[in-house]
């Protein structure tokens, strides 16, 4: 295992370093991210594990046997979504794995057997985000499949697009990272609660810190009445774990589990829209405060898999642990259960039962 003080130069020395190098945008914001981090309050009497920043996902699994439990990944094609598919299979789980298209999903899980994954077992689902009717038809063939779902990782995402896009009228990081999410966990809880103990394990991350005052603009999903890419980013990462606030509160009483992840900074293909002198700055400076991928899936494939959260519902995760998100908006029961209304609205047409 890893540990911070591998690193050759101090981790605050480099991060003021970023902060003036770097004069807006996502530069200094995942320094402060994860300048963050290291102020991460625990949560009180929730389990505590021995893992933190430099585990990796191998190592959080290790000595687990998945053999028999189905795993569905959004977004199994790059970055921490490849990366849990290949350690959960090597665990011996049968992944689900989903990708815009089938295709995609089914030559990342044939490039990772040709560089030598052995164990796991593999069916390819389409699902476009953006394209509700996908969503709904990629959860119609797992619930077809007839099997229980022990695991939903709801992972795929997009960030900082750098001018408005919208689908139907409507933000796109919000729709992709959200209500894509959001149709894909009504239509397959069902089958998550008919697993011994299901877990849906959401991707949010600390750029929720950037969702606009009150969490979630629900005069502006649009965007059409100021758009930053950022701001956006950060309100569908907030939106992502009040979902899990508020399912986690509807699974009460079951044994299903909902909780949310944010995996530390990792240099992988989210970054692509960012402006040119962020990924100039990430190839000088990254290394300073960056995950590797393996360290980066840690958290999700923890959450997933870890014997000892088989209770635990409705938390934050970061660094393998839970913790204290530091905006109130994102423990604000009254702020979830109003998103998760306006989620059944906007998407009523997909849902599997309102
Ligand atoms: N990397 C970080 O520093 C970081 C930090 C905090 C949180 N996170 C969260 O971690 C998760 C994984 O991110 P990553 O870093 O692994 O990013 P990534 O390498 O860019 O992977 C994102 C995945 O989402 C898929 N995706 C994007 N748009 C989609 C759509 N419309 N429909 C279906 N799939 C779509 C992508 O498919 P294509 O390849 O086909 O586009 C890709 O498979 C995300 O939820 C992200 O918000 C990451």
């Amino acid at each position: 295992m890893r540990h911070a003080a591998d690193h050759t130069i101090s981790r605050r020395a480099a991060l003021s370093v970023t902060a003036s190098a770097a004069l807006v945008g996502p530069g200094v914001l995942a320094a402060r991210a994860a300048e963050d981090e290291d102020a991460a309050q625990h949560v009180p009497g929730a389990p505590i594990s021995n893992f933190g920043e430099h585990s990796t996902a191998e190592e959080v699994t290790d000595g687990l046997d998945l053999t028999g439990k189905r795993v569905l990944i959004t977004g199994c094609n790059s970055g921490l979504g490849l990366e849990s598919m290949r350690v959960l299979a090597m665990r011996g789980a049968h992944i689900l794995g989903a990708g815009r298209t089938k295709d995609k999903a089914d030559a990342a899980f044939k490039a990772l057997r040709a560089a030598g994954l052995k164990g796991g077992s593999f069916t390819p689902l389409a699902c476009e985000l953006s394209d509700f009717g996908s969503v709904a038809a990629c959860a119609e063939e797992v619930a077809a499949m007839g099997e229980p779902l022990d695991v939903l990782m709801c992972n795929a995402s997009i960030m900082a697009l750098q001018t408005l896009e919208q689908v139907n009228g409507i933000e796109r990081h919000f729709v992709v990272n959200h209500l894509g999410h959001f149709v894909l966990i009504n239509r397959l809880i069902e089958t998550v609660k008919a697993a011994p103990q299901g877990r849906v394990v959401v991707l949010s991350s600390l750029g929720y810190k950037w969702a606009p005052e009150g969490g979630i603009e629900f005069d502006n999903l649009s965007g059409a009445r100021g758009y930053d890419p950022n701001k956006m980013y950060g309100q569908s990462k907030m939106a992502n774990h009040l979902t899990v606030v508020e399912l986690a509160k509807r699974l009460r009483g079951t044994t299903t589990t909902a909780n949310s992840v944010h995996p530390g900074v990792i240099n992988t293909n989210l970054g692509r829209h960012f402006p040119w002198y962020v990924h100039v700055l990430a190839k000088l400076i990254g290394w300073t405060f960056m995950k590797s991928v393996e360290e980066g899936a840690a958290t999700q494939t923890y959450v997933a898999t870890a014997p000892a959260l088989a209770e635990t519902s409705g938390l934050y995760f970061a660094d393998c642990n839970p913790v204290v998100p530091e905006r109130p908006e994102m423990t604000d029961e009254a702020l979830a259960a109003k998103l998760w209304d306006v989620s059944e609205e906007l998407t009523k047409p997909y849902l599997a039962s309102v």
